[in-house]
C-alpha cells in the first residue's frame, strides 16, 4: 500500500504528499500546510526536517552507512584520491582518466594566489587563529575573481570550484607558515594535490621537505574521508547562504566559520586538547568519564556523540585501523592514542553512553594521526575545511543547477512581548 500521510489541525484535514527518496527515506511534505492551517511546524535543530532533496550523499546513522554518489566510504577510501573523491562529489560520476588528468591540471595550474593577497596575511596577529584567517581569505578571493557573481555561467562556476579546491590548499599553508613566522613556500606543479600542501607547510627555503608516500597516502584518507556529509551544519550554511545566490566564494567562507564550532568540525581540535589534558592530569581514565556523565560538570567527552549516526561512525572505525598503522610506521609511541582507545573501551560498556546512543565520531582519532604527521593543533580544523571542500562545493552546485531552488527563509514562533508602546524617558522607572 503506498504510503498516505493527513494532519488534522482543528477543523481542517490535510493530505501531505509522501516523498521518497532512492534509498526509500519518506518526506512529508508540509509545503501547503501554513496556507492551508494557518499553522507551521518548529524543530529545534532540525533533527526532523529535511532542507531538501539531494543526490550527493547517503548516510544511515542507524546502520553506520555512508556513501558518496552511492559509493561506500570503505571503498573510497581504500582505492581513490582526494582528487578523484572531489570530482565525483561535484560531478556527479568518477572521471574517466582524461577527465581526471583535465580537473588535476586545473588544480595545479591554479593553486598559487595573488601576490597582493599575500600581503594580507601580514595584517593578521601571529596568534590568529588558521580558520579566522581561512574564511576572511576565502571571502577576499571573491574581490580577486569578481566574476564569480555570475552564479549562471557554466563555465565561470568550474572555474571558480577549481581555483577554491587549489587556492584553498596554498591559503591553508601559508597561515600555518605565518603563525610560525617562516616565509611562504610556493607550490609545486609536479607534486600531487596532497603532497604540494605537505610541501607548502613543511618545506624551508634552506631545505627540501623529504616526501614520504604513507604520510602523503594519510592525507588523502583524511580528506576523502571527511569530503561529505550531506546536510551538516556547515554545508547546511553553505546552502543557505548560496540560496540567495551568492557567489561561491562567499558561501563557502561562511561554512568555514560554521565549521569553526567546537560542536561541529571545531570538535577534532578540542579532542586533541581534552586528550592532552587528560594525559597531563595523570588521572584515571574513569575519572575523566564519570566528569562527562556529570551534569554539574560543563565536560563533555569531545569526539563523541553524532546527530545521526546511533550505532556507529564508518569514518572513525577507518581512522582508528589507519591510526594504528600510521603511528606503528613512523615509530611515533603516543600516549595519548592509548587514552584515546582507553576512553572508547570504556565510554561503549557504560550504560550512559550506551543509553543515550553515543559513540566516536570522525574526530575522535583524527587528530592522533594529524598531529602524526606533524599538523599543529590549531590547524586542526583548518584540515577538516580543506578535506569538506568539495562537499560544500557539490551542495552549492547541486542548488544552484536546481530549477525548484528557493531562497532558505525559516518561520519562527515569536514568544516576544505583544503590543507594548514607547515610554519617555522621564517615564520609565
Ligand atoms: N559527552 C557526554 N555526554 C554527551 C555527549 C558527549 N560528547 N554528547 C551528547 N551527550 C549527552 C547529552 O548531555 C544529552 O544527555 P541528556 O539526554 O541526559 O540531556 C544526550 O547525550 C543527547 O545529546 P545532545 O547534545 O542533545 O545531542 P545532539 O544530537 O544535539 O548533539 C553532538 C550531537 C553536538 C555531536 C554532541 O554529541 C556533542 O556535543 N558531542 C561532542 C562534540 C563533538 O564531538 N562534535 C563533533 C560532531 S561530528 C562533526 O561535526 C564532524
Amino acid at each position: 500500500m503506498a504510503d498516505r500521510a493527513t494532519i488534522q489541525f482543528n477543523d481542517v484535514t490535510l493530505e501531505l504528499p509522501v516523498i521518497v527518496g532512492s534509498e526509500q527515506e519518506r518526506g512529508l511534505d508540509i509545503a501547503a500546510l501554513r496556507a492551508k492551517t494557518g499553522a507551521v511546524t518548529i524543530d529545534q535543530g532540525f533533527g526532523n526536517t529535511a532542507s531538501t532533496t539531494s543526490a550527493i550523499t547517503f548516510l544511515d546513522g542507524e546502520k553506520g552507512i555512508l556513501r558518496y554518489r552511492g559509493i561506500p566510504i570503505e571503498e573510497l577510501a581504500e582505492k581513490s584520491t582526494f582528487v578523484e573523491t572531489s570530482y565525483l562529489l561535484i560531478y556527479g560520476k568518477l572521471p574517466s582518466k582524461t577527465e581526471l588528468a583535465d580537473f588535476s591540471r586545473l588544480l595545479t595550474r591554479h593553486s598559487m594566489i595573488h601576490e597582493d593577497m599575500k600581503r594580507f596575511f601580514e595584517g593578521f596577529p601571529g596568534t590568529a587563529h588558521p580558520m579566522a584567517v581561512l574564511s576572511s581569505m576565502v571571502a577576499a578571493l571573491s574581490s580577486f575573481y569578481p566574476e564569480a557573481i555570475d552564479i549562471k555561467n557554466r563555465e565561470v562556476i568550474d572555474i571558480t570550484i577549481a581555483r577554491l579546491l587549489a587556492k584553498v590548499r596554498t591559503i591553508a599553508a601559508f597561515a600555518f607558515k605565518k603563525s610560525i613566522g617562516q616565509p611562504f613556500i610556493y607550490p609545486r606543479n609536479e607534486l600531487s594535490y596532497c603532497a604540494n600542501f605537505l610541501n607548502m607547510m613543511f618545506a624551508v627555503p634552506a631545505e627540501q621537505y623529504p616526501m614520504d608516500d604513507d604520510a602523503v597516502k594519510a592525507l588523502n584518507l583524511l580528506l576523502i574521508l571527511h569530503a561529505d556529509h550531506e546536510q551538516n551544519c556547515s554545508t547546511s550554511t553553505v546552502r543557505l547562504v548560496g540560496s540567495a545566490q551568492t557567489n561561491l566564494f562567499a558561501s563557502i567562507s561562511a561554512g568555514v566559520c560554521a565549521l569553526w564550532g567546537p560542536l561541529h568540525g571545531g570538535a577534532n581540535q578540542e579532542v586533541m586538547e581534552m586528550l592532552d589534558q587528560i594525559h597531563e592530569s595523570g588521572e584515571s581514565v574513569d575519572k575523566w568519564i564519570a566528569r562527562a556523565k556529570d551534569k554539574n560538570s560543563n565536560f563533555r567527552l569531545m569526539g563523541f556523540g553524532h546527530r545521526v549516526y546511533k550505532n556507529f561512525d564508518p569514518r572513525a572505525q577507518i581512522i582508528k585501523r589507519s591510526a594504528d598503522t600510521i603511528l606503528k610506521r613512523f615509530g611515533i609511541n603516543d600516549p595519548k592514542l592509548d587514552i584515546a582507545k582507553r576512553l572508547e573501551e570504556v565510554a561503549l560498556k557504560d550504560q550512559y553512553f550506551i543509553e543515550r546512543k553515543l559513540y566516536p565520531n570522525v574526530d575522535f582519532y583524527s587528530g592522533i594521526i594529524y598531529r602524526a604527521l606533524g599538523i599543529p593543533t590549531n590547524m586542526f580544523t583548518v584540515m577538516f575545511a580543506l578535506g569538506r571542500l568539495p562537499g560544500w562545493i557539490a551542495h552549492w552546485k547541486e542548488q544552484i543547477e536546481s530549477p525548484t531552488a528557493r531562497i532558505g527563509r525559516p518561520r519562527q514562533i515569536y514568544t516576544g512581548p505583544t503590543l507594548n508602546h514607547y515610554v519617555g524617558m522621564e517615564q520609565r522607572a
